[in-house]
């Protein structure tokens, strides 16, 4: 499969998946991608170290709806994907090698859009993304492995796959990673700028 039509078909299998979600912001982020239908372009294949989290059959748990279809789709798609990890001096170092993102839909993504941004990470075992806010309000879907989840000064709370967390603009939220690697889809909309993004 070419590189525009693996892309274009993550973009639609990610849309499915959103759409079967009850939460508002899944559904508004599976209209946007089924909008895009067929607009994927741009953008060289690139990747990071933590990319090799990817390299397994079982990318998406069964508890996640339409599971087979969006696994296979990221399975075909991520070595056509343009991989980043933060470069940012103030990111822990713990990181830098095991977490990797992909803005597959965006004004920096495959699929050149404005107004949101969308797409892959991924953290690799016993990461700590440590406590952060950015003016984005923000969706993750978690595909595969279990992190604890803290928003605000909440206590830690496991989500697994299936579920979504939703953060407010400029709301901290952080993660712990557990055993095995988390890979999830996430959302930004609103303003999707990075100039407020810090950790706190
Ligand atoms: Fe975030």
């Amino acid at each position: 499969m070419n590189a525009p039509l693996a892309i274009n078909a993550f973009v639609s299998a990610a849309a499915i998946t959103l759409g079967d979600m009850s939460v508002p912001i899944a559904r508004r982020f599976a209209k946007d991608l089924s909008a895009l239908a067929g607009t994927a372009g741009a953008g060289a294949p690139a990747r990071v170290p933590a990319c090799r989290h990817l390299d397994q059959p079982h990318l998406v748990d069964r508890a996640v709806s339409s599971a087979a279809t969006l696994n296979r789709a990221i399975s075909n798609a991520q070595t056509q994907m343009c991989w980043r990890q933060s470069c940012r001096p103030d990111a822990p170092d713990l990181y830098n090698e095991n977490h990797a993102f992909v803005e597959v839909v965006g004004p920096d993504g495959h699929l050149a859009v404005d107004g949101i941004r969308f797409g892959l990470f991924v953290l690799g075992p016993e990461v700590y993304y440590p406590p952060h806010v950015h003016e984005a309000e923000e969706f993750y879907l978690i595909l595969s492995g279990t992190a604890d989840w803290q928003q605000d000064d909440e206590a830690y709370r496991p989500v697994p796959p299936g579920q979504i967390v939703h953060n407010a603009s400029l709301q901290p939220h952080a993660m712990r990673v557990n055993d095995e690697p988390l890979i999830v889809l996430w959302g930004w909309c609103g303003d999707i700028g990075w100039t407020q993004y810090r950790f706190v």
